[in-house]
């Protein structure tokens, strides 16, 4: 029997090429599937289109991690956010079963009680955090999986992800508002990769798991602690005290699973 199959939807965002190099190192034979570049092209908001990828790419496994990701724009479109976070997770877990694992996030939660483990109540405070909360509901009742992430940083050409956001403010000379009340755990996209492609097929898996990074921080200290990790001038990393009611404060994860390295660790690979 050859190698088994995992598809991977949202390949070309910034946690995608992390999980399929991970998936690649552990023998798996992986598919992708997004708008342009994948295995597949295709817009999986349109209705049909994930029956479509199933029967043309005949995945074993899907990891599902395209989304709306920005605040912002599920804001500014709470339809189609609930579309593409909500609804599609629902459909490729009533499909795939527990075959299928859905990465969702600490923002839906509302910040007031962290950390939180898994059995936690979501009760999100963005439209974002409101659609990728319907998913994991629409993703229990069809029996999928889901995997918490905190806030992800790591190297990325297009400097996405929280320390590419901070190169691309420095290196352009902008001042970056950074929030000193804003509590995460942040865990460097490569680890957060190795941690979900041992996920993919670990069938005793609990339906909901967290991936916490190694330590809680405020946004604040990541920023600093980014830059003295690079040698980095952080003159331009303005701390500021977050007013925003849609930004929970502390959804620090907490969790059985581990990351391998510290956080100094996996801030100096950033
Ligand atoms: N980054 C973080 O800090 C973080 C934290 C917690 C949870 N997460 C979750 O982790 C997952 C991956 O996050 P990310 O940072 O890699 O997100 P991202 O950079 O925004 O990438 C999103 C991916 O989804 C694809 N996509 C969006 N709408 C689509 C559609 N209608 N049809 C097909 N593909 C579509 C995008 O394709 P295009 O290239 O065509 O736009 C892209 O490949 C998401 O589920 C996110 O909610 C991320």
């Amino acid at each position: 029997m050859g190698a088994a199959r995992v598809l991977v939807t949202g390949s070309t965002g910034f946690l995608g090429p992390f999980v399929v190099a991970a998936l690649r190192r552990r023998g798996f034979d992986v598919v992708t599937a997004a708008r342009s570049g994948g295995d597949a092209a295709v817009d999986l908001a349109q209705r049909g289109s994930c029956a479509a990828v199933a029967e043309a790419l005949a995945p074993d496994y899907v990891l599902h991690l395209a989304a709306m990701s920005r605040m912002a724009d599920c804001a500014a479109d709470p339809e189609l956010a609930h579309r593409v976070n909500a609804e599609l997770p629902g459909e490729l877990a009533a499909r795939f079963g527990d075959r299928m694992l859905f990465t969702s996030t600490d923002l839906v939660f509302d910040g007031r009680a962290g950390p939180y483990g898994e059995r936690a109540a979501t009760a999100p405070l963005s439209l974002y955090g409101v659609s990728k909360a319907a998913g994991e509901e629409l993703v229990r009742q069809r029996g999928g999986r889901i995997a918490r992430l905190p806030l992800l940083f790591g190297p990325d050409p297009r400097g996405r992800g929280a320390s590419g956001m901070i190169r691309t403010a420095l290196a352009g000379g902008r001042a970056l508002t950074l929030y000193t009340n804003e509590y995460r755990t942040p865990l460097h996209a490569a680890d957060a990769a190795t941690g979900l492609a041992e996920l993919v097929t670990l069938r005793a898996a609990p339906q909901v798991l967290h991936l916490p990074g190694p330590e809680r921080c405020s946004r604040w200290e990541f920023g600093r602690r980014f830059c003295a990790a690079h040698g980095l001038d952080a003159a331009l990393l303005c701390p500021v005290e977050c007013q925003d009611a849609t930004r929970p404060r502390d959804t620090a994860l907490s969790g059985e699973w581990r990351a391998v390295r510290s956080l100094d660790a996996m801030l100096a690979d950033g």
